[in-house]
């Protein structure tokens, strides 16, 4: 598929033939939010309120990206989020995502709930990447995936916080996939929307659908299957107790995702994580929480030097990495704009996603005249007034 300029420029380019090569559900599954989708909606608007502050005359004639998380150098500060499911969109998706990760350079992120066993994915990419954990299947089936991941060489485990329960994805209900994945007659008025894209339906049948989680495994059972996640959902708290049991069974660098306060912030730095990431999950867990870039100053100033933050949440362009990194993250994850672009062709799909972010990423520093990503810093952004008061009061909060 051409994925050229004209016919892409931008990662809605990129949106919009996902939309066309994906069967409704499929497509809505990965664009939709929870509930209003008020954050959703928020996440992007809000990095129109953050105003870049340019240094003008000022020669940038090469631009250094690198940057290093938890001690690994990243070619662009950019990792590649875990979306669950990814299998869905593309044949071998999670595998084909986690190459192209590899090939820019970054790192990529593999979900607990992911369509390919987790030593493929780890062989497919040339890169470093990460393991994200949940409970689904209680505290054995974790331990068992936790060994997998250490023996399987990933660098760091991210263990999701903000997810006790799923978030009511109305799109989600609206389509039916409750009842399609029942397979029962219940399921049948909502078939249409996968025959009218036979592209897809053949490349996922010859995948081998997606039937069960291969690395959601209760020792001596069958890997789990699709159908049972959402049940095993319900029970995958993970409490700030757990961290205590996850560390000594993982034994290697550790970070929490889903933190968006000053006080979770001090909790997690307390417990000698490693990083934090700054997220609401894609708005897709609980609707009316803060924009995840408003977020990002008050846990900056909270979980002090010795964690890195990363932040992930409606970032949609290289302007959008550098607003995030501005504001004091180490680096961003970017999750619906790769999954676009797997939606929308794949390997080819992700890479495109990641060559619009890199080319942007260049471009604005050079309009910002600033050399190396390593140097932005709040000098080169103005926010609203009341960000700022609201980072004080934390602060003050920290100090008292
Ligand atoms: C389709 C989809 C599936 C996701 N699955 C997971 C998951 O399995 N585990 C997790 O921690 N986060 C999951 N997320 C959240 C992402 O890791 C990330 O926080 C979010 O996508 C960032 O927002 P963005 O999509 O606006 O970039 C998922 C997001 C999407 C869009």
């Amino acid at each position: 598929m051409n994925l050229a300029p004209p016919r892409v420029v931008t990662i809605d380019d990129l949106r919009g033939l996902a939309r066309r090569r994906l069967p409704r559900a499929v497509f809505d599954y990965i664009d939709g939010g929870a509930e209003r989708e008020v954050t959703l909606r928020e996440n992007c608007r809000v990095f129109d309120e953050a105003a870049f502050r340019p240094r003008q005359g000022v020669a940038v004639p090469q631009c250094d990206l690198t940057t290093s998380v938890l001690g690994a150098p990243l070619a662009l500060p950019v990792l590649l989020a875990p979306v669950g499911s990814s299998r869905l969109f593309y044949p071998r998706a999670e595998e084909v995502a986690a190459r192209e990760a590899g090939a820019a350079g970054t790192i990529y992120v593999l979900s607990t709930l992911s369509g390919c066993r987790l030593e493929d994915v780890r062989h497919a990419t040339t890169g470093a990447a990460w393991y994200q954990l949940y409970l689904v299947g209680g505290r054995e089936a974790a331990l068992a995936g936790i060994a997998r991941a250490r023996a399987a060489g990933y660098a760091a485990l991210v263990v999701t916080l903000d997810t006790p329960v799923a978030g009511l994805r109305v799109r989600d209900v609206r389509n039916g996939v409750k009842e399609v994945l029942a397979g029962g007659l219940a399921g049948l008025p909502y078939l249409p929307q996968f025959l009218t894209r036979p592209r897809w339906l053949i490349d996922f049948l010859r995948d081998g659908g997606l039937m069960h989680f291969p690395n959601v495994v209760v020792p001596g059972r069958e890997p789990m299957a699709y159908l049972d996640v959402e049940a095993a959902l319900q029970q995958t708290t993970v409490t700030w107790d757990d961290l205590g049991w996850i560390r000594d069974a993982w034994g290697g660098p550790l970070l929490v995702k889903g933190i968006l306060t000053a006080a979770d912030a001090r909790r997690a730095a307390a417990l000698a994580v490693d990083g934090i990431i700054v997220s609401n999950h894609g708005a897709r867990q609980l609707d009316g929480v803060s924009p995840t870039l408003r977020a990002l100053p008050e846990v900056v100033a909270a979980a002090g030097p010795r964690v890195a933050v990363l932040m992930d949440g409606g970032i949609r362009s290289g302007g959008d990495v550098v607003k995030a990194l501005c504001l004091g993250a180490t680096a961003v994850l970017v999750g619906r704009a790769y999954a676009y672009g797997l939606g929308a062709a794949g390997g080819a799909g992700v890479a495109r996603a990641l060559d619009i972010l890199r080319a942007d990423l260049v471009r604005t520093m050079k309009l910002l005249g600033c050399a190396a990503v390593r140097d932005l810093d709040r000098s080169y952004v103005d926010v609203p007034s009341d960000w700022d008061l609201r980072r004080q009061h934390n602060l003050a909060d920290v100090l008292a």
